[in-house]
């Protein structure tokens, strides 16, 4: 089972008109909303006529569909060459749609036709690339542990028929796809459990992935990692039987911009395989969560990944640390001092708090490459999840791109949100035996402490964010919108639309 397949994203095609026959089986989608009556109206479409439109209001009044937003109504059609139409409501009319209300309509209504092989969607008239990106993602499933007992006996969802009479349907189609299929990358890694994705295998397969979109590729293994002085993971690491690794994924797109318009992003990405937190020991309630420790380096490998493919101009630099945090007569303790990459000592005060370790090796590597811009993202603290909750990402770094990363965060739909990194808090990470310690003696702030602590590690004139997505990498609560339970592939969508936006700004 190592060489799990995933997901496997549906294939994707564009047309300007209801197919008049072959799609007998498939069930259209169509939006609707709640009407001054109160009564759900199909959202105006050029794909059905007055007709078909009375022959489904109809339908979903005897039903008493509302139009609310989330809500999904099953009817027959009789006049129209599809098995079923699935309205799904998008709440009160306006004259706009948002992607992500389009997007997450889409998720609402893949999730309702779990077993449909065949969708047709007018939701794509309004947005195409939201709703693939929406049918995509809230179809996605991860099946690749089940045996036959429990695997899934209803086919999964193979054919989207986008209908779209813009010029530029098909490429949104394309980008909504690629975007979704990143995504869906991200979560595969994440919902791949500990005993089967560890530092050594991780480096595999982010090597073949990035391979095969024509990346440069470079592995460090321990022995490297030991060499070359990368404290840092080397120490979170050792208490492991199975060794850390460096991995660095590079796109060179920036080429293809007149040379004074090149821009280098670098991501970084925490990947703990797991973090049991070492001989600072987790409680053993919901320890198991901590297999998505590594949400942060699986939505850097897939973001870099996505820009090869994509194309994007400008150049993007992976450095993703991978580690295994165990307790064992090898692991690290409480009280023991190591040296960064670069040469800061840090008093490790609790071996719970490594995800700052790994990173600050990465971001100094990093840096070397002297980006313009480094977003680092990482599952990094409880706090965060105290202090925004589940579904909203942290933003900290400098000033003008933590706004910029987070407001573009909430225009793709996953709602990061600016938080500050006030200077006070570096007094909290004073040691008596070292340069830094790696965690401050209060529980003040936590989520703004371990970015105070990155923040040591940025290299002058780099414009940086850290994005803290403890709780918004993984759902462990029911399903919304497009995301189900388990890795959300949070914050791909995020660190690709930065990447496009230097593309296209600077
Ligand atoms: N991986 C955890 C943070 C985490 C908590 C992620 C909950 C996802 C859900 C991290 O390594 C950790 O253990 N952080 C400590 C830091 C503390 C020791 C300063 C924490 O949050 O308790
Ligand atoms: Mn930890
Ligand atoms: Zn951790």
């Amino acid at each position: 089972m190592s060489t799990a397949p995933g997901y496997q994203s549906p294939t994707v095609t564009v047309a300007a008109g209801l197919p008049k026959r072959g799609v007998g089986s498939a069930v259209l989608i169509v939006p609707v909303v709640s009407g001054d009556d109160d009564a759900a109206r199909v959202v105006p479409t050029p794909f059905l006529d007055a007709a078909a439109v009375d022959e489904i209001e109809a339908a979903l009044s005897a039903l008493g569909a509302k139009g609310g937003a989330d809500q999904t109504t099953r009817v027959v059609a009789q006049s129209l060459p599809v098995a079923s139409v699935l309205a799904v409501g998008l709440g009160k009319p306006r004259d706009s749609w948002p992607a992500d209300v389009i997007r997450r309509a889409s998720g609402v209504a893949a999730r309702s036709l779990s077993g449909t092989e065949s969708v047709v969607t007018t939701l794509s008239e309004i947005d195409t690339e939201a709703a693939v990106e929406g049918l995509i993602l809230g179809a996605y499933r991860f099946t690749d542990f089940r045996s036959d007992k429990t695997a899934p006996k209803d086919a999964a969802l193979s054919r989207i028929t986008a209908l779209a009479t813009a010029k530029d349907a098909k490429a949104k189609a394309a980008r909504g796809t690629d975007v979704a299929t990143a995504v869906a990358t991200a979560r595969d890694f994440v919902n791949t459990p500990p005993s089967h994705l560890f530092p050594g295998e991780f480096a595999d397969r982010a090597k073949a992935l990035g391979k095969a979109a024509g990346l440069e590729v470079e592995v460090l293994d321990e022995k490297a990692l030991e060499k070359a002085g990368y404290g840092g993971i080397i120490g979170v690491g050792k208490g492991s039987s199975r060794p850390p690794r460096l991995v660095r994924l590079i796109h060179r797109g920036a080429k293809q911009q007149a040379k004074t318009a090149r821009k280098k992003v670098a991501l970084v990405g925490k990947g703990i395989t797991f973090d049991t937190g070492g001989i600072s020991i987790k409680p053993a309630l919901n320890m198991h969560q901590m297999t998505s420790d590594m949400g942060g380096a699986a939505a850097v490998i897939a973001t870099v990944v996505l820009a090869a493919k994509q194309k994007v101009a400008v150049d993007v630099i992976a450095t993703v640390p991978m580690a295994e945090n165990m307790p064992s007569s090898t692991a690290q303790r409480p009280g023991d001092v190591l040296t960064q990459y670069g040469g800061i000592t840090v008093e490790v005060l609790n071996t719970d708090a490594e995800g700052r370790l790994i990173l600050a090796d990465a971001i100094v590597r990093a840096c070397e490459d002297d980006p313009d811009y480094l977003i680092e993202t990482s599952t990094l603290t409880g706090a965060q999840t105290v202090a925004l909750g589940s579904r909203t990402p942290g933003v900290m770094g400098s000033d003008d791109f933590r706004d910029r990363v987070a407001a573009l965060s909430q225009e793709v739909g996953e709602n990061g949100w600016p938080m500050p990194l006030p200077e006070e808090l570096k007094d909290d990470l004073k040691s008596t035996v070292a340069d830094l310690a790696n965690v401050s003696g209060s529980r003040f702030a936590g989520m703004l402490v371990a970015g105070v602590y990155l923040r040591e590690f940025v290299a002058e004139g780099v414009e940086w964010a850290h994005v803290d997505i403890a709780g918004p990498a993984y759902n462990t609560g029911g399903p919304w919108g497009y995301t189900g339970k388990g890795g959300t592939g949070v914050p791909v969508r995020t660190m690709f639309a930065v990447i496009e936006d230097v593309a296209a700004r600077g």
